[in-house]
């Protein structure tokens, strides 16, 4: 792997990625690993990340010289470039000019292995308060602005390089070709992690890891849960067996997507459990959000604890119910439980170096333990946008691999008031024509979501032809979001909103006003409850 050395702040998640997306297979380890342990993982070149310290200030985390003097390639960014610098004897000094934001940069051409191909003049983001001021020996300066008389150097001999900006956000204008540069030009690396070898590479592994046993996944009908039933039904054919709980919170389409369009282009074995009515009397007279996700979500452990349990029953060895034929006593147990972890949550939860994470041990801590799985976790190295890649490469269909976000607790959380059968098919019919004039003014990719959410409780007078209404409003809320973190409200298109408003109190009898919610977030969430 390339190795992102984390120094702390938000950058080596961000420049992880950016190194996959020069095809490159990159891992994110912590700055306090020890040299020997990160050369021990064969890398072919380390990056050492920003960081929030100064390399002044008490406790700055620093670099083992072992790390640069190793052999292997390292390009330093900004707080790890200084922190190199020190670790081979160059100067870092308080110069008492900081640099943040938008930088002009001017830098060298060949024999720059760094620049080579780019404009001697860029816009770069920079964010630093103390500066290089003298490169360590041996290096050549590349780089220079006003307030850093070396923001780059360059060593090919060693093949150390560094750089006082931070090449993997957009902001600086040639970024992206820097790090390609130093991975392809400075470290040698042939990029090969393109989606194909990656599937084929996750394929491999689940079976290995798999063997003859039998594994069961939950299918949510989201994209992780998906792609990672797709893997590994790739792996080990019909040992998977995928249960999909329906409890009837689902827009229109989407239980059909799993129950047809999954199945025929995986070929998996599906065992879906028709819980609508289940949840439907359990959420009967509830009209607090609290309490409604806690139903939902205690609902949704039973019934698929259940469905579990039926499985695993009928692979029991010879324990096989009515003596079918199917299984017997040469069957394997159900060993495995799939779950689709992705890298950012081993990351954010300490597990960067292959121990089990807490994360998904939350996900089956609900379980009993009589079902007590081990986990396969195909994606626990991806990023979303590579399960998306991969999802495609192995013929997940598009509506799923590029199905937006939506919650768990599903259009529940969506109608304000009490959960009615009604109500849903409302919701539904609404929902499903934002969706369709969306898709049609092709705005999927740019909008993060658009929940519609239905105010069951509040009714407004409307008219319609000669006769007077009384009906329900619904509610439009297109946010724009990075991470879900936070959100802006959409500015979509007014024709776009006209048309959806139009068909809505059209087409959906008991709405008659559509409203845009135009709050960011914070203060609002984006969901309503
Ligand atoms: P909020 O409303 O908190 O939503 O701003 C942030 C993101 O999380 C989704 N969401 C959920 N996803 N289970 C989920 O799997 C849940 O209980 C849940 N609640 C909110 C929401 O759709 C948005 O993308």
């Amino acid at each position: 792997p390339v190795l992102v050395v984390d120094f702390g702040a938000q950058y080596a998640q961000l420049i992880a990625r950016r190194v996959r997306e020069a095809d490159c297979y990159s891992e994110i380890v912590p700055h306090t690993m020890p040299a020997e342990q990160m050369l021990a993982k064969d890398p072919l070149a380390i990056i050492l990340s920003g960081g929030p310290a100064s390399v002044y200030a008490d406790g700055a985390p620093g670099l083992e010289e072992g790390v640069v003097t190793a052999g292997v390639p390292v390009l330093g960014i900004c707080y790890g470039f200084q922190a190199m610098v020190r670790a081979l004897g160059g100067t870092v000094e308080r110069t008492g000019s900081r640099e943040y934001g938008q930088t002009d940069v001017t830098v060298s051409g060949p024999p720059s292995t760094l620049f080579t191909g780019q404009p001697e003049q860029q816009v770069v983001w920079m964010s630093h308060g103390d500066a290089v001021t003298e490169a360590p020996d041996g290096c050549a300066v590349s780089a220079r602005t006003p307030g850093a008389p070396v923001a780059a150097f360059e060593d090919d001999e060693r093949r150390l390089y560094g750089v006082q900006w931070h090449p993997e956000v957009l902001h600086s204008a040639h970024g992206q070709e820097v790090l390609v540069n130093f991975l392809t030009k400075g470290a040698g690396i042939t990029p090969s992690w393109t989606s194909e070898n990656v599937a084929e590479g996750l394929i491999e592994q689940a079976r290995a890891q798999i063997g003859q046993d039998r594994v069961i996944c939950g299918l949510s009908g989201g994209v992780d849960s998906s792609v990672a039933a797709a893997l590994v039904q790739r792996a080990v054919g019909d040992q998977l067996t995928c249960v999909f709980v329906d409890h009837g919170l689902l827009r229109e389409g989407e239980a059909e997507q799993v129950e047809t369009d999954f199945v025929e282009a995986t070929g998996v074995d599906l065992v879906v459990v028709d819980a609508r009515e289940r949840f439907l009397s359990a959420l009967a007279g509830v009209a607090d959000p609290e309490e409604k996700r806690k139903i939902i979500g205690r609902e949704f452990i039973r019934v698929f604890e259940q469905a579990a349990r039926d499985v695993v029953r009928a692979h029991e060895p010879g324990g096989q119910e009515q003596g079918e034929a199917q299984g017997g006593a040469d069957d394997h147990p159900v060993r495995w439980l799939v779950q689709g972890t992705l890298y950012p949550d081993v990351v954010e939860s300490g597990g960067g170096s292959g121990a089990a994470n807490i994360k998904s041990h939350h996900n089956v801590g609900g379980l009993p333990e009589d079902l007590q799985f081990q986990l396969v976790e195909p994606l626990r190295t991806l990023f979303k946008d590579e399960v998306r890649q991969v999802g495609l490469e192995i013929g997940v269909p598009e509506g799923i691999v590029w199905r937006q976000p939506f919650p768990g607790p599903g259009l529940g959380i969506r109608i304000i008031g009490e959960v009615t059968a009604d109500r849903l098919e409302i919701l539904r019919r609404a929902d499903a024509i934002a969706r369709e004039e969306l898709t049609a003014a092709g705005l999927d990719r740019e909008i993060w979501q658009c929940p519609v959410v239905l105010l069951a409780d509040v009714r407004s007078v409307g008219v319609q032809g000669d006769g007077r209404t009384y009906g329900h409003p619904v509610v439009l809320r297109p946010v724009s979001s990075e991470d879900a973190m936070t959100a802006d409200w959409t500015r979509l298109p007014y024709d776009v909103l006209a048309r959806i408003s139009s068909r809505i109190t059209n087409e959906v009898e008991e709405v008659n006003r559509v409203t845009l919610d135009v709050t960011s977030k914070p203060p609002g969430t984006i969901e309503w409850e």
